[in-house]
């Protein structure tokens, strides 16, 4: 990676961007322990790849065998209580933050559930298109709360747009995160976006060697590769908690510098990725509408054929891949790996537990809707769609809703 591209990861003030390779050391760091009785001890960082990636190995292997050890299964149920707490300024909260908890945004119809939007949204700004090195001119992060006592967030001065992110569902990560990159990238694709040639049906994988699978796979726009990487992020940018991973992941919100434990963070995402997935067998009557999804170019984009360890994962109704989507559904938030229009395929495989808003940012209250605003590559699709007849049209909605 280049001096350039990791002066703008440091400084994107999504806080997963800045997790990105290159820019920092691989030794361990030694900090105190979750319990906080002063004990050192040391934990690889989060930027020791190599325990990364042993540990994705790990769940992947979890995953398609079935078999989760004791100390595992320990270590999840930890993070299922760490994904419910309730961070307050005297736990380490803010001093910039969007709300106190993870379930308190990924909760729609239970725990690691959709986001809805009055609570959960999130605003990002900056100056679009156009991103350079010049700090002020990348997309930030808009927290809605500041701790009482400290200054507000300093807005960039040139700040021209802002957007809107909605929380997904996180049941099952640790599938989508097992994906080899290499079946990823056997799909049809693109060498590197090209913005505005739609290429339809050609999708551009998010390559990163070093990456635990070799592809960056979380996120509207993949930043990351793992669950553990996504979550450091979410940590700091979400609520305002600092931890051991980031060498520069500090604040002054009075409370001491990491906020949380490595091993905490390990159990955070050990919970998220070994949950139970949201995929289920179809109901028999969704045959005929899934068969005119596939028909009409939907799963052209929404279809997966992966497998982890010789075993098939649960059906994503995505190809893990980033497509142009065209202007409309162009995002505020702009990176090396999706430039505006380009945004991941969301996985459909949790459509029956979501009962919307749609889209990146929930501005489709429909499914219909969330169909008819597809464009760019999905612009043929979306027409075939909409050219189908009125009991045609129901088959694929009803389909839809019920994946
Ligand atoms: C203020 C709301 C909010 C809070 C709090 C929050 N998240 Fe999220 N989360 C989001 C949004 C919005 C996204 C989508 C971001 C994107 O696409 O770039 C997201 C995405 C994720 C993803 C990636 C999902 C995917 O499919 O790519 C993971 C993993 C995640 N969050 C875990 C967590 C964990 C763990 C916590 C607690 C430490 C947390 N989040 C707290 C709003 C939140
Ligand atoms: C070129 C790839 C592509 C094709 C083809 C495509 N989609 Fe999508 N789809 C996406 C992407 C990317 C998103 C995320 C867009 C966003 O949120 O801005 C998405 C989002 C969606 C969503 C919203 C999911 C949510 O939880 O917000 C639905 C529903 C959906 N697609 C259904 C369909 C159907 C039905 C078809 C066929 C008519 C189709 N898509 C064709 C790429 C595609």
């Amino acid at each position: 990676m280049t001096e350039f591209a990791c002066h703008r990861s440091l400084f994107a003030i999504l806080a997963i961007l800045a997790l990105s390779t290159g820019c920092r050391h691989n030794e361990p760091t030694t900090v105190g322990t979750a319990a906080g009785d002063g004990a050192k001890r040391s934990f690889p960082t989060g930027f020791d790849f190599t325990a990364l990636k042993q540990r994705v190995d790990w769940r992947a292997h979890v995953l398609a065998s079935g078999q989760l050890d004791d100390s595992g299964k320990a270590s999840v149920e930890r993070g299922r209580a760490l994904f419910a707490k309730v961070y307050t300024a005297q736990t380490g909260l803010g001093p910039f933050y969007n709300n106190t908890s993870c379930l308190g945004c990924h909760n729609q119809g239970g725990v690691l559930g959709h986001g809805v939007p009055d609570v959960t949204t999130h605003f990002w700004a900056g100056v679009y298109p156009g991103n350079d090195a010049d700090e002020a001119k990348n997309p930030r992060l808009m927290p809605h709360y500041t701790l009482p006592g400290h200054a507000p967030f300093p807005m960039p001065a040139n700040f021209a747009h802002s957007g809107d992110r909605l929380p997904p569902q996180l049941m099952g990560l640790g599938w989508i995160e097992a994906v080899p990159g290499e079946q990823i990238r056997a799909q049809p694709h693109l060498a590197k976006p090209e913005p505005g040639v739609h290429k339809e049906p050609m999708g551009w994988v998010p390559d990163k060697p070093e990456a635990a699978r070799g592809t960056m796979r979380f996120g509207l726009k993949p930043a990351v590769g793992t669950v553990d990487e996504f979550i450091i992020g979410a940590l700091h940018a979400e609520l305002g908690v600092t931890s051991p991973n980031r060498a520069f992941d500090k604040d002054d919100d009075g409370v001491a510098d990491p906020e949380i434990a490595f091993d905490a963070v390990v159990d955070l995402a050990n919970y998220v990725a070994l949950s139970e997935s949201p995929a289920r067998a179809l109901p028999p009557e969704h045959a005929v509408g899934l068969q005119r999804f596939k028909e009409i170019g939907c799963a052209n984009c929404h279809f997966g054929a992966f497998t982890v360890e010789g075993k098939a994962t649960p059906q994503f109704y995505s190809d893990l891949m980033v497509h142009d989507m065209g202007p409309e559904l162009a995002d505020v938030q702009q990176m090396e790996s999706s430039p505006p229009s380009y945004s991941r395929t969301t996985p459909l495989w949790s459509m029956h537990l979501n009962t919307g808003p749609y889209l990146h940012d929930g501005r489709a209250p429909t499914v219909e809707q969330a169909i008819l605003r597809h464009a760019g590559e999905a612009t043929k699709a979306r027409d075939a769609f909409g050219a189908l007849d009125d009991a045609a049209k129901k088959a694929v909605l009803d389909a839809v809703k019920n994946l």
